[in-house]
């Protein structure tokens, strides 16, 4: 099916016609946060799901309930994708959503609130990577075309959400203060007990070593591989075709390393470092990181 056939228009960002609407996106516009609600914000592809699944444990004090009866997009709603009024508004305080949505496009009572935000972000080669993957796995995204092709479209914003640089910046520069806790996929590879560990300062929780113990367990990519609850999405087999890529792929840093060729890597490298001009996120391409 053609792009224009699959993806609306909203404001400038392609969003998948199947998993938005004009009343989901109006939902979402005029949705009444709260001070005590907590977002988890990603470009797509940079451990959502993941993040997921830790801060339903966290919320949940370690009880595994949760994460083993309920889908993922039962866990934490996406505050802005079709049909999630109702699950929201079964959620009691403190509601944790999830939004792909860029700063400035971001419900008008979130900036007057002090409802907190955990942004995280992944290396965009990956990012880009795992997304190729996607497209191939899901019925309602573009055939994404060789690696070459889905990345120059992924360089000029032609994908979900638009440009991964525009998303990024646009959450770095957000005046949130004390709000915003930034963190990356990267890091949560290397040291997820720090990371949960910041996450939990950051939401004010505390968890005891035995709950700690069982979310680092619980949340490790081979768990949530083996819980159906966790590897899924809400969507028939027809969307998520079952003999291509899995929707918990490989869980790594650096499988970008197996797609580039040193041409595409010094292109893609240029495009970004120039749109990060002037903003100190750069580490996100640096070799530690990868
Ligand atoms: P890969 O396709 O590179 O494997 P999102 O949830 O934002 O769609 O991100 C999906 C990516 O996060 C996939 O990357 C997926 O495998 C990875 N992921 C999900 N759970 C993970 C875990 N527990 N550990 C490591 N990576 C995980």
């Amino acid at each position: 099916m053609a792009q224009s056939d699959l993806y609306m228009l909203y404001h400038g960002l392609y969003l998948a016609k199947f998993g938005y609407t004009t009343e989901s996106l109006k939902y979402f516009e005029s949705f009444q946060v709260q001070d005590d609600d907590t977002f988890i914000i990603t470009y797509p592809k940079s451990g959502t799901t993941w993040m997921q699944e830790i801060l339903s444990l966290i919320l949940s004090e370690g009880d595994l309930t949760p994460v083993l009866t309920l889908q993922n997009f039962e866990k934490i709603p996406w505050l802005e994708a079709k049909e999630n009024d109702q699950l929201v508004a079964k959620l009691s305080s403190p509601r944790a959503f999830i939004s792909h949505m860029p700063y400035q496009l971001m419900p008008s009572t979130f900036f007057s609130s002090k409802a907190k935000v955990i942004y995280l972000a992944r290396n965009p080669k990956d990012v880009v990577v795992s997304l190729f993957y996607f497209h191939q796995t899901i019925s309602f995204l573009p055939d994404p075309g060789t690696f070459e092709e889905f990345t120059d479209g992924f360089l000029e914003g032609n994908v979900m959400f638009g440009k991964w640089t525009d998303h990024v910046k646009s959450w770095r520069n957000a005046d949130l203060g004390d709000r915003i806790l930034y963190i990356t996929y990267e890091e949560m590879l290397q040291d997820l007990r720090g990371v949960i560990k910041r996450i939990l300062r950051f939401l004010n929780r505390q968890l005891s070593e035995e709950a700690l113990k069982q979310l680092i367990e619980q949340s490790q990519f081979k768990a949530m591989k083996q819980n159906k609850m966790s590897d899924s999405l809400p969507v028939s087999q027809k969307i998520m075709d079952n003999t291509k890529p899995p929707f918990l792929r490989k869980g790594i840093a650096g499988d970008w390393k197996n797609h580039f060729s040193p041409e595409l890597e010094a292109k893609f490298n240029a495009v970004i470092n120039e749109e990060m001009e002037g903003t100190d996120i750069k580490f996100l391409l640096d070799k530690e990181h990868q």
